[in-house]
């Protein structure tokens, strides 16, 4: 078994990198196999540490029966040993393949609209509470 990613899977993570520093929040966008997150995620958020450290992570999700939700409480647990802080409301998307049109368009927007809304109103919160605390006192310090 390798202990790490493959010299071309580094070679991308390593361009997403100063994109994950320079961000003030997160949306993390999740499948969900067999009632997890997919190892690719997994290999994204463990090459990272400093990262996501005092800043807040949000989630869309989507899947079969239970669009993608366990995928998202077991990602909190991982975000939580992280630093991060993940807020509360996400938007989902449950038998996903029957949600969309051809144009990749929701065929009926409402309720994800709202969902995103209260998501994106929490990270704004956060990000914005948190980039003035570690401007104020770096993390950890
Ligand atoms: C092997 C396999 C396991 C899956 N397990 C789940 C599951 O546990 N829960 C769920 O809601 N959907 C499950 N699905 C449905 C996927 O979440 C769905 O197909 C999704 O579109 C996959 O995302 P992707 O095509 O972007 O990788 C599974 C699909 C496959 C092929």
């Amino acid at each position: 078994l390798s202990s790490g990613p493959s010299e071309e899977v580094a070679a991308e993570l390593a361009k997403v990198s100063p994109r994950l520093t320079e961000a003030d929040a997160f949306i993390v966008v999740t499948p969900e196999y067999n009632h997890s997150f997919p190892a690719s995620l997994k290999t994204l958020i463990d090459w990272h540490n400093t990262q996501w450290q005092a800043k807040p992570v949000g989630f869309v999700s989507y899947g079969g029966l239970s669009g993608g939700l366990r995928s998202v409480e077991q990602l909190r647990q991982v975000f939580a040993e992280l630093h991060a802080v993940t807020v509360r409301d996400s938007v989902s998307f449950h038998n996903c393949w029957g949600q969309f049109d051809e144009t990749g368009a929701l065929k009926e927007p409402e309720a994800a609209t709202l969902a995103a809304k209260t998501l994106l109103d929490q990270l704004t919160w956060w990000g914005k509470a948190l980039s003035e605390a570690r401007s104020r006192t770096p993390y950890g310090s």
